[in-house]
């Protein structure tokens, strides 16, 4: 099977991606963002929480590592919880911002760095690994995890934007 990558060109591609992610989360959902600092995983919340109706202005979460958004509620997704581990010095560190905890039927909990934190979730239910291009600007976006299989049909829509 090939694994569905989209190809970010730009900072407003890797937006677009992420705005257009809300057709692939359902509510209730862990999402793992992987990838080198500078990937665009911030770049790509900031798009997924206009797509989500959140006013407010998404900031990296980098030294808080958590922050939490209201949606106007479309998808029955009330709250985007944002979190970023990056700074995290341990899995102690991980564990006291009790991430697992805001795992909500009604929130979607999006990780940066979450490859570091996977273990705390029951389950991960999707992965976007994020690839930069060296030579150019482009990022490859690929996603992967639990629901990738059973969420293919939009999955390979969203590939193909
Ligand atoms: N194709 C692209 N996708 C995402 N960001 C890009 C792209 N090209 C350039 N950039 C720039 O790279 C940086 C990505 O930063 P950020 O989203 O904070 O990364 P991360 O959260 O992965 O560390 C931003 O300054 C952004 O403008
Ligand atoms: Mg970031």
């Amino acid at each position: 099977m090939v694994r569905p990558v989209r190809r970010c060109g730009s900072d407003e591609e890797t937006q677009r991606a992420g705005e257009e992610f809300v057709h692939l989360v359902r509510a209730g959902d862990v999402v793992i963002l992987n990838g080198p600092l500078g990937a665009g995983k911030t770049t790509f919340v900031k798009g997924l929480a206009r797509g989500l109706g959140v006013r407010e202005r998404v900031v990296s979460p980098t030294f808080t590592m958590v922050r939490d958004y209201a949606t106007d509620g479309r998808g029955g997704i009330t709250h985007l919880h944002h979190a970023d581990v990056y700074r995290a010095s341990g899995p102690g560190d991980i564990l006291d911002l009790d991430l697992h905890e805001w795992r909500e039927e009604s929130a979607l909990v999006v990780v940066e760095w979450g490859e570091r934190a996977a273990d705390l979730f029951g389950e991960v239910n999707l992965t976007v690994n994020f690839t930069p291009d060296d030579s150019t600007e482009a990022r490859d976006l690929e996603v992967v995890g639990p629901e990738s299989l059973a969420r293919s049909g939009e999955i390979a829509h969203w590939e193909g934007r």
